[in-house]
């Protein structure tokens, strides 16, 4: 399943970020988004909770080469599996991207192709990463929309992607990262377009493909509540910092403000509709 030997894999680990910094050229000068991330994980499930504009999503995307022209990226560490991912040429970063890292996003319309089939695209996709079988391609493309849970398999691999709901979109966005076997799954606000019922049956769905699959997780989201309870660990990040990292299921051990403040705006049954705290914020966290 893994995509690398497993001595290399036996003494590194899956992702390595020591001292990320992140920067953006703007017109007013260069503003720092990422200020010293550090993150050392194996094939465990990570999430990565804060608020809009915490750096969040550049820091996992940094990983892939998908960062605008204008980001000047900083690390001393930035390894996948003992790889430096900011010396690696083109086509290796290619074989990173969905091969070795999958990631799912908002809005499973950015990672699906309008114009082709799901099924076709899974076909496709397979293909890309060595991964089709030589006989059985349609049954391999309908297993892997079965995986996600789509219930009628055939009929929805002949869909194009505005003719399923979001759900299904998102479902079919998973199947076709699940389908290259990537060693990470990183999901950003995966399922924030989706209603409460769906959304928990998505990180269930993700949840249960990682462990079956022997993946690293990566689950970004602002929703503290919503994925603590799919994670091994829970970083939480304020401007561009790691400001707390917490073991899942044990959220009331946090002891940083911002993380606090976060708890305390969760709703509770002893105190139904009281006013929601005002976040504290310190300019003493931005040093
Ligand atoms: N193309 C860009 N040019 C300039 N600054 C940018 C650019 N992209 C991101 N940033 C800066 O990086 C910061 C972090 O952005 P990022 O998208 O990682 O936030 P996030 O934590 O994922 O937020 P959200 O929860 O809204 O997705 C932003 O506040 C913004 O200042
Ligand atoms: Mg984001």
């Amino acid at each position: 399943m893994s995509n690398t030997d497993p001595g290399r894999e036996a003494d590194q680990p899956l992702l390595e970020i020591r001292n990320l910094h992140i920067s953006f050229a703007t017109p007013q000068g260069r503003t720092q988004a990422v200020r010293g991330v550090n993150l050392s994980m194996g094939r465990e499930r990570i999430a990565v909770v804060g608020e809009s504009g915490s750096g969040k999503s550049i820091t996992f995307r940094s990983l892939l080469g998908l960062l605008p022209a204008s980001a000047e990226i900083a690390a001393d560490r930035l390894h996948l599996q003992g790889d430096y991912l900011l010396s690696l040429g083109p086509r290796a970063m290619r074989a990173v991207r969905g091969r070795r890292i999958g990631m799912v996003v908002q809005d499973p319309k950015q990672g699906l192709d309008p114009l082709m089939t799901i099924g076709r695209q899974l076909a496709e996709m397979l293909k890309l990463h060595g991964k089709a079988p030589r006989l059985g391609l349609q049954r391999r493309v309908h297993e892997l929309l079965a995986d996600v849970y789509i219930r009628d398999p055939k009929r929805v691999a002949g869909l194009y992607p505005h003719e399923v709901s979001g759900g299904m979109a998102q479902r079919a966005m998973l199947a076709m990262m699940l389908s290259a076997e990537p060693d990470l799954l990183i999901a950003d606000e995966a399922t924030s377009a989706l209603d409460a019922v769906v959304r928990h049956r998505i990180l269930d769905l993700i949840d249960e493909q990682v462990r079956l699959r022997g993946m690293g997780l990566v689950l970004i989201s602002h929703d503290l509540d919503l994925v603590a309870g799919y994670a091994d660990r829970v970083l939480v990040m304020y401007a561009g910092r790691v400001v707390e990292e917490l073991q899942g299921g044990q959220m009331d051990a946090a002891t940083h403000p911002y993380t606090r403040g976060l708890l305390a705006c969760r709703p509770s049954l002893d105190h139904p509709g009281g006013d929601l705290p005002v976040l504290q914020r310190e300019a003493a966290w931005l040093l």
